[in-house]
């Protein structure tokens, strides 16, 4: 029997799989695992962002999600020509163009559509169409911004939540919300899949889904923290049952 409600899309961002990796410089987490997992928990797609310093997820992590996840991947990156050829060459399901900063910790805000924008835009959404590769702009809930979204080549928009998650339970909070309806609606008119992601949790995730139209969400900061600390248990518990075992002289 089919769920009541609506159904929104999970997409499921596992960089900071790969910025433990990273940590350590090996193998461990690998990403891939990751990709499997948050499959079996039923993700609906794996978001990575590839970024110019390649400070967690890279090239070969995109290319062995995409070859053996089966789920949709979600490409989020710069508009760069380096990332739009690596892009077009590995082909992820959808491209999430985001503005990228290199001292940043994590994307800040949305793009900013200005008109040398708009043509390297035009640009790559042709070749990407080709490719058949959808594209999605990850935007700050600015009616005026929003306004410059061509009218052809891009087919969802991502919200920016970051700055509703972290008014969230304070006064500005009905703002920010207020941003993200409008927002919504307007990009709904207009035929656009609604998306949202930044700072989502499950605290305030319910407030979220009650964007209209909203399809989409992207989350990756608070599923792995909460994945670290419930997992945490389970970890430590595994190496006591070795020492355990040891001690008693059953360990070989
Ligand atoms: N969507 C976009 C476009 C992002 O850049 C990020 C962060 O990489 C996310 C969603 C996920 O945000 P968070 O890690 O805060 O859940």
């Amino acid at each position: 029997m089919p769920l009541p409600g609506r159904f929104v899309r999970l997409g499921v961002n596992i960089d900071h799989v790969a910025t433990l990796r990273q940590a350590r410089g090996e193998f461990d987490p690998d990403p891939l695992a990751a990709a499997h997992l948050a499959r079996l928990a039923g993700a609906d797609q794996i978001v990575l962002h590839v970024r110019e310093d390649r400070r967690h997820a890279n090239e070969h992590d995109l290319r062995r999600i995409r070859e053996t996840a089966s789920l949709p991947v979600n490409l989020e990156m710069a508009l760069t020509e380096e990332m739009a050829d690596l892009a077009l060459t590995l082909s992820p399901d959808r491209v999430t163009l985001v503005p990228e900063k290199r001292n940043e910790r994590t994307t800040e805000g949305g793009l900013v559509l200005t008109s040398d924008y708009l043509k390297s835009l035009d640009l790559f959404s042709e070749r990407c169409a080709k490719r058949g590769v959808r594209v999605s702009l990850f935007m700050d809930p600015d009616p005026e911004m929003l306004g410059k979204i061509p009218p052809s080549g891009v087919d969802q928009v991502e919200l920016h939540t970051g700055p509703f998650a972290r008014s969230f339970g304070t006064p500005r909070e009905e703002e920010e919300f207020g941003r993200l309806i409008l927002s919504a609606t307007l990009l709904s008119r207009r035929g656009l899949v609604v998306a949202a992601g930044h700072g989502l949790t499950p605290f305030n995730l319910p407030r979220v889904l009650d964007i209209p139209g909203l399809a989409e969400v992207n989350i990756g900061h608070s599923i792995i923290a909460r994945a670290v600390l419930f997992g945490l248990r389970e970890a430590v518990s595994e190496v006591k049952t070795l020492l355990f075992r040891t001690c008693d002289g059953g360990g070989t």
